[in-house]
This record gives C-alpha cells, sequence and structure tokens, in this order.
C-alpha cells in the first residue's frame, strides 16, 4: 500500500483504536432536505469535533463546511436517483477523481445495489471508481445498499460485504445484523456499520457497542446522531462505544447526563 493510501485511511480509521466515528450527512443527494439537515450547517458544526470524519457531497461541503475545517471528508460519489424513483439507489458515477482531489478528501463513497435488477451497473461503476481513485492513493469506501424486498441477514450482508471488498473497497459500509462476526470474518477489509432510520437513542447506542464488539471497525452513523433529541449529546455517547469501549449502558447514561 502506498504512503498516501495508508495516510489516508490512517484519517479515517485512528491508528490507535483501529477504530472511527464518520459522522454521515450526505442523505440529501437521494432525500432532499432530510429531516434535521435542512441547515447543514448548523447541524454539523458542534457535532465536529466529535467526529473521527465527515461523511457528505460536494455541494454540501462546498456550501455548508468552510475549508479550514479540520476533519477529513469523505465524498459521497455516487447517485442519479431520489427517493421518489422506483428505481432508488440504482446509482452511478457523480463525481469525476480529478473533483475529489481538487477538494481533498480523505475517501470517497460509491453504493452498490447486490441483488438488485441493475447490481450490475451499480459494481461496475463501483469498479470504475476504485480504478480511478487507486490511482491516486484515494481509499474507495463501498456503502452496500439494501433493497426494501432483501432481508438484511448475516448470509445477504456477508455476500455484499465480500463482493465489494473483492471489487477493491478499502473499507465496506454495511448494516448491523444477528451473528454479525460472520460479516466481520467473511469480510478482509474494515466495515463500518449505517445507523439506519431513527430509533430511540439506548438502542442504536446497543446497536453500535454489539457492531463494535463483534468486530465492526466503528460506526458510518447519521440520523440517529443528528435526529437524536440532543445530538452533541448523542455523538459523544456513540464516541465513548466507539474509540473508548464503553459499554451501551454507560453510553447511555453520559448521553442522559449530558443531555
Ligand atoms: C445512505 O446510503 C447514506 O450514505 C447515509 O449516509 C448512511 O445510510 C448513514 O446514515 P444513517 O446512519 O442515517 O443511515
Amino acid at each position: 500500500m502506498d504512503w498516501g493510501m495508508k495516510n489516508r485511511l490512517a484519517r479515517i480509521i485512528r491508528p490507535k483504536t483501529g477504530r472511527t466515528l464518520m459522522f454521515a450527512v450526505d442523505h440529501g443527494y437521494f432525500m432532499g432536505p432530510t429531516s434535521g439537515l435542512e441547515n447543514l450547517d448548523e447541524t454539523v458544526e458542534p457535532l465536529l469535533p466529535y467526529a473521527d470524519s465527515l461523511m457528505l457531497t460536494r455541494g454540501a461541503l462546498r456550501y455548508y463546511v468552510t475549508a479550514e475545517t479540520d476533519v477529513p471528508i469523505i465524498l459521497r460519489v455516487s447517485g442519479g436517483t431520489s427517493i421518489l424513483n422506483k428505481q432508488i439507489l440504482h446509482e452511478g458515477i457523480t463525481v469525476s477523481m480529478e473533483e475529489a482531489i481538487r477538494l481533498n478528501v480523505s475517501a470517497v463513497a460509491f453504493s452498490i445495489m447486490v441483488g438488485a435488477d441493475y447490481e450490475r451497473d451499480t459494481l461496475l461503476g463501483f469498479a470504475k471508481v476504485v480504478d480511478q481513485a487507486e490511482r491516486y492513493g484515494i481509499p474507495a469506501l463501498a456503502v452496500t445498499a439494501v433493497g426494501k424486498d432483501i432481508d438484511r441477514d448475516a448470509k445477504y450482508l456477508s455476500l455484499a460485504s465480500r463482493i465489494a471488498a473483492e471489487m477493491g473497497a478499502r473499507i465496506v459500509k454495511t448494516y448491523f445484523c444477528q451473528e454479525f462476526e460472520k460479516v466481520v470474518r467473511s469480510c478482509p477489509v474494515p466495515i463500518v456499520i449505517a445507523g439506519g432510520k431513527k430509533i430511540p437513542e439506548k438502542d442504536a447506542l446497543q446497536m453500535a457497542y454489539n457492531a463494535v464488539q463483534s468486530g465492526a471497525s466503528g460506526v458510518d452513523m447519521g440520523r440517529n446522531i443528528f435526529q437524536a433529541d440532543a445530538p452533541v449529546a448523542m455523538v459523544q455517547a456513540v464516541r465513548s462505544i466507539v474509540q473508548e469501549d464503553a459499554t451501551a449502558n454507560t453510553a447511555f447514561e453520559m448521553y442522559n447526563d449530558l443531555k
């Protein structure tokens, strides 16, 4: 692995712990003004000190984040369909690697849709992104998007995650599930879990705890942080689990104290 690739990965996944808290605010690329992100800058600014990286689109980066901000950026480079489209997440490449370099990002993120009618398009699109990203030492993160009619179980998520890694992903983002250790064991690159739809804070903390205890390298969490009753308290509670091995109960107590 060349120096640039190693350095970018080390900026995202803390070498001391081997873990990362990615804060995801890229939802607007297919969901529009997602609840909690209407004024993205106001939401993000107080949470940034507790995030190891920030995942978002180039538009959000330009409009809502100042260039002086010292946080590694994971740039969403896939898109093309919205929540109004039946083929939601039939995504292609939306950003060139030159633009990613210009924006000085630490990684690029692309959604693949294993098991969908259009899986081939998304896998070949991801392969192109990997080729271009590797040329410049930029890690490509694969997001294993899951269609409504597919079970998010260990069998499916292992399949999707392993395919992503074999296609060249340096990090895989997937969902937590029962027997998550199996997903981790069969994937040769670090795995982070998405938070998914907003659930009670205690449950989200338990999920984060279960994920890291099952071998996840951290979380790429959005709604369960920025839609929490107290987002700044929530990000610190999640961080205590990811970076300090706090239990879910301790983290929830921390959340309530800070709240
Ligand atoms: C979806 O593919 C987006 O990349 C989101 O950033 C991702 O799902 C993580 O956000 P959340 O925790 O809200 O699911």
